[in-house]
């Protein structure tokens, strides 16, 4: 019988968070070990499962934590628009504890989420490669900036190999017209994390991670080999809101100013 457990000790931040349950439930079955981590406390489910309540905040409890471990996908964080500090801390301070504690333990490769905040003010007219320069739509897009500026750090400095997956809007189905463009399935999500995880000879990489919508304004032409599977097209008859004009921001209203004003 083959070994189906390919991808050896995997750690997982963020491991009781939306994404994290789902990647968890995927990956169970294709790591030797899958050591949780979470501020909360997160229950071990299966045998190839081990918890560990920790605060990304806590280095050298980090750094144990990755002992032996093969790989890191980091969801850990703050999902989204918070005050300057708070939104710093944990993702910034955050993300430079997961690489510094994954170089310390020679970490083959690094997963880090950012998000498509990070260039959240470009036009919904224009198709966007994560090549082109940021332009964060708040706060939170800011700290992921910052999340892809340490992943690039780490690997030119210290030859980490870091992949960033700018996440859309993960969503069991889309719930509004911006959606249509940004929905990440729960699919296509552990389809882009499964990918990140296997590329072969990815120093430095940000990608993407949004389904094969039909109205996505990102270019997914460098997916890890990863091809799309749904398609946020197929709820537009559900969803409500109006159609973006073609110079409005893809942030949609997290690009307005007081999404961030009442953080300040
Ligand atoms: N959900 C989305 O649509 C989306 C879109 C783009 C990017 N992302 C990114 O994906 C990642 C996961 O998002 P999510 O939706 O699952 O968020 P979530 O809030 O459901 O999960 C985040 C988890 O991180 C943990 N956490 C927060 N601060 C921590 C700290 N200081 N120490 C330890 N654990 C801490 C929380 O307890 C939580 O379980 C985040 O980095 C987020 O920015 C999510």
């Amino acid at each position: 019988m083959t070994n189906t457990r390919n991808l050896g000790r995997v750690v997982l931040t963020g491991a009781a968070g939306r994404i994290g349950t789902v990647v968890r439930a995927a990956l169970r079955d294709e790591a030797e070990e899958l050591v949780l981590l979470d501020r909360v406390a997160v229950d071990p489910l299966n045998p190839v499962e081990r918890a560990r309540q920790l605060d990304l905040l806590d280095l050298d409890g980090m750094i144990a934590a990755f002992d032996g471990a093969d790989s890191v996908v980091h969801l850990g964080g703050i999902p989204d628009e918070a005050g300057f500090a708070e939104v710093m801390e944990a993702n910034v301070q955050g993300t430079y504890h997961v690489l510094e504690a994954a170089r310390r333990q020679g970490v083959r490769r690094v997963v880090l989420a950012s998000s498509n905040r990070a260039a959240g003010f470009y036009p919904v007219s224009e198709l966007v490669s994560p090549a082109r320069p940021p332009r964060p739509d708040g706060f939170y897009g800011v700290s992921k900036v910052a999340v892809e500026a340490l992943g690039r750090l780490y690997a030119d400095k210290f030859g980490l190999s870091v992949v960033c997956l700018r996440i859309g809007s993960f969503e069991e189905e889309p719930r509004d017209t911006r959606h249509l463009a940004t929905w990440l399935s729960p699919r296509d999500c552990v389809g882009f994390v499964r990918a990140a995880l296997t590329a072969p000879d990815a120093s430095f990489t940000t990608v993407y991670a949004v389904s094969a919508n039909t109205r996505r304004y990102w270019d997914t032409s460098d997916a890890l080999g990863y091809v799309a599977v749904d398609n946020a097209e197929m709820f537009a008859g559900k969803v409500s809101g109006v159609e973006p004009a073609p110079d409005s921001p893809q942030g949609g209203v997290y690009a307005e100013a007081a999404y961030t004003l009442r953080h300040i």
